[in-house]
């Protein structure tokens, strides 16, 4: 799953990355993925203590962004469609304010979801509301200035005991400072969070990957195609693997070449 998230940030031309964790998960997710250094990446590691909502987040990283912009991505979401290193690079470029995407679902009390007044303009983000006021829902990946700390000290927690991500960004709502693009029907936005979508989400990715022969949401190949990692960096990489389909499919894209 982790590698779907991190491939997002590294299309969005992210090289240094805080990945957050439980206490007792980050062992292994420092064994799985290391420094960064074999994809051209810089990795930190977090603990958030206690599942005490998103926007707590931005707390525990103050020091790792140092007042920068930031990217955040969740990870249990999965994003697919043509064009989307460009949508993602051009929200990373928007130096102030804060970028997220509204995707139409067919559930969205299970998210926090947009509000639009009569003009069509955002009027209010509703976590998880028993009457949705839209069918958009706002995905887990959110473009952030270097304010978002400084916002999130002023965040209380909901009725849920979280410091809620869609409070976070109310706050730039209220000062105009909030773009909700919307990620079309051409895109793939999938979560993982419930049984029944972790399935489906097995399904469409394996559906693509079996008629394409390309696989989605592979850092080793992220890297190589954005320039980070070499030929024999990735073959490398393939041997690691040995004879999984993962290390061959890592030894035909050097074949093919980029
Ligand atoms: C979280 C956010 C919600 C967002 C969703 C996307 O929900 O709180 O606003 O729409 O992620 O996956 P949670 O994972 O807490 O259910």
């Amino acid at each position: 799953m982790i590698y779907y998230p991190l491939s997002v940030l590294m299309l969005a031309g992210i090289r240094e990355i805080a990945v957050i964790t439980t206490p007792q998960d980050q062992d292994q997710f420092r064994r799985t993925l290391g420094d960064g250094g074999q994809w051209g990446l810089s990795l930190s590691y977090l603990v958030q203590p206690a599942p005490e909502g998103l926007a707590q987040a931005y707390l525990l990283a103050e020091a790792f962004l140092g007042g920068r912009p930031s990217a955040m991505v969740l990870g249990d979401n999965i994003f697919f469609g043509h064009g989307l290193p460009q949508l993602l690079a051009e929200a990373d470029r928007q130096a102030e304010g804060g970028t997220v995407f509204g995707y139409h679902v067919a559930d969205p009390e299970r998210y926090g979801v947009v509000a639009f007044d009569s003009t069509g303009r955002v009027s209010a983000l509703i976590e998880k509301p028993a009457r949705p006021p839209s069918n958009y829902a706002v995905t887990g990946l959110y473009f952030l200035d270097g304010t978002a700390p400084e916002r999130a000290r002023a965040v209380r927690p909901s009725a849920r005991g979280e410091l809620e991500i869609v409070t976070l960004l109310e706050s730039y709502l209220a000062e105009g400072r909030l773009t909700v693009r919307t990620m079309g029907r051409g895109y793939a936005w999938l979560d993982t969070g419930t049984h029944a979508s972790l399935l489906d989400a097995g399904l469409f990715v394996r559906t693509l990957e079996e008629r394409q022969g390309l696989q989605t949401g592979s850092p080793d190949e992220v890297a190589w195609r954005m320039g980070w990692i070499d030929d024999e960096a990735l073959l490398a990489r393939a041997r690691l693997f040995g004879k999984t389909a993962y290390g061959r499919y890592l030894e035909r894209l050097v074949k093919e070449g980029r």
